[in-house]
């Protein structure tokens, strides 16, 4: 999928996954922007709506505010697209550490996007509660039973320079968890020091488009152990996402590994 003007370094297939190198943050949002517009489409085609978990952490921001101002291949059809949360941080919405009030201002205002198009996760119950409702949220939205996933078209996530994702930290108990949807994590080791609720690899490995968005130089040990395929998910949680639909890595030069 190149993009115009300033093609990706290099694009390449690694057995079940797709990794895409692009030269610096800005080229990685617009090659991120480009695809998910794709996957849209194709899901409004195919289903008539588009599901999406959003990445939270900084470095989606360039790519929201790419798709919030919708030019040419980046554009979508927001009447059918219904906004997820990957994680949150069990703070209010209004703090700055919150991943909601980050896609607020990057994408939601800007795009002007109905509230009742987003569910943000819950977080002013304690986070175990918080966990249990945005299951409820999930199911009810996707009349699924207890037993069954919701199915996203697509997950977005990041990579912390620990190897978590979303909020799935290094040897934590969450990365157990597979009888529900969502669950709550303590506070990893790195910042912010806060509560999650995050969902949980079942639901992540069942989406049908899932894309790592992964910028910096303070994350290539970490993802040059994932993309080794020797890396333990206990060690390095981004691991232990495999998908059944496709695997898409976006990657700037500075993370890639050498
Ligand atoms: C969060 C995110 C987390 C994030 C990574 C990368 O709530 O912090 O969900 O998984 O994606 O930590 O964060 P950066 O994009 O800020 O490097």
């Amino acid at each position: 999928m190149p993009v115009p003007n300033s093609p990706l370094l290099r694009a390449v297939r690694m057995n079940d996954s797709e990794r895409m190198i692009c030269r610096d943050a800005d080229q990685l949002a617009q090659a991120a922007a480009r695809r998910i517009s794709q996957w849209a489409a194709q899901s409004i085609l195919e289903r008539g709506q588009f599901t999406i978990a959003l990445a939270g952490g900084s470095t989606p921001a360039r790519t929201y505010r790419l798709l919030a101002h919708g030019v040419g291949e980046t554009s979508i059809d927001w009447s059918k697209t219904w906004l997820f949360f990957g994680d949150e941080r069990c703070v209010p919405r209004e703090d700055d550490r919150s991943n909601y009030r980050m896609v607020r201002e990057t994408l939601l205002s800007p795009a002007s996007i109905a509230p009742d198009h987003v569910f943000p996760i819950p977080t002013l119950s304690s986070p175990g509660e918080s966990a249990g409702d945005y299951a409820a949220t999930l199911q009810q939205f996707f009349r699924t039973s207890a037993s069954q996933l919701p199915v996203f078209d697509v997950i977005l996530l990041g990579l912390g320079d620990d190897g978590h994702t979303a909020s799935l930290f290094p040897h934590a108990a969450a990365l157990d968890v597979v009888d529900v949807p969502v669950t709550n994590s303590p506070p990893g080791t790195l910042p912010p020091p806060v509560d999650r609720v995050t969902l949980t690899y079942p639901v992540l490995n069942s989406a049908r488009h899932v894309m790592f968005l992964v910028s910096g130089e303070s994350k290539a040990v970490a993802l040059a152990d994932v993309w080794s395929g020797h890396a333990d998910a206990h060690d390095r949680p981004a691991a232990g996402v495999r998908p059944c639909g496709t695997l898409t890595w976006l990657v700037d030069q500075a993370a890639a590994p050498r």
